[in-house]
């Protein structure tokens, strides 16, 4: 199949796979009430602004792209939030939307899945630009970087997680580096993206290695003051 598909061909060919993957969805969908849980203002005063829009072309294929990264990193970090807090109510809340947050990632898997089979180079490419420059939503909020880093140093969510149980599984249902279709650009998107996840284990690694550091010298400081 060409790759000169424009955003409204791939759109069209994709409406009866989107079709059948909505419904799987809506089945699967339990509904539930946030304000079961925290009254209505307090929500309001976290709703934040979405995520950055990529730019100019092949719009679609970065979109569904990244949004199937996005959902599965935030289930994993509400998941573990939940676990973390001790709060029973933000438990089970959490729960939930780590639920939700994993059905939508299925959804959006299983449509990018089927743009690899429908234009595999265009798509490979759109895939290795966005793991390239991945960035959890949030990141227009204040002192997103302040705690991104708690968020990594207290495990909730951090390059080991992003790499193993985000990138890597993602990749893997979407068969990128078994797939024989890749020719040309696409082709040398998966050499950058096999490259990028190799230097991603080097520094998961080094974080690792440092967070483990510094807890070993949290520990020694207590040991001495008491
Ligand atoms: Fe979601």
């Amino acid at each position: 199949m060409s790759t000169a598909l424009s955003d409204r061909d791939i759109l069209r060919e994709l409406a009866p796979t989107a079709e059948r993957l909505l419904n799987d969805h809506l089945r699967k969908a339990k509904s539930w009430n946030p304000h079961d849980y925290v009254p209505w203002d307090a929500r309001m005063a976290h709703m934040t602004s979405g995520f950055a829009k990529p730019d100019a072309e092949q719009v679609f294929l970065r979109s569904v792209a990244y949004v199937t990264l996005q959902e599965l990193a935030t289930r994993i970090s509400h998941r573990n939030t939940g676990a973390a807090c001790e709060e029973p109510i933000a438990e089970r809340m959490l729960q939930h939307v780590a639920a939700d947050e994993n059905l939508h990632m299925i959804f959006y898997r299983n449509i990018s899945a089927a743009a690899l089979d429908l234009v595999p180079n265009a798509a490979l490419r759109a895939i290795t630009s966005v793991v390239t420059r991945f960035q959890m939503p949030g990141l227009t909020q204040p002192s997103f970087r302040r705690n991104a880093v708690l968020l990594a140093e207290h495990g909730i969510y951090d390059l080991r997680q992003h790499l193993d149980v985000v990138l890597r599984p993602v990749l893997r249902a979407w068969r990128v580096f078994e797939r024989t279709d890749l020719t040309g650009d696409g082709a040398r998107a998966r050499d950058e993206l096999h490259t990028y996840l190799d230097d991603l284990e080097i520094r998961a690694r080094r974080f690792e290695e440092q967070r483990e550091r510094a807890a070993a010298r949290r520990a020694e400081r207590a040991a001495t003051a008491g």
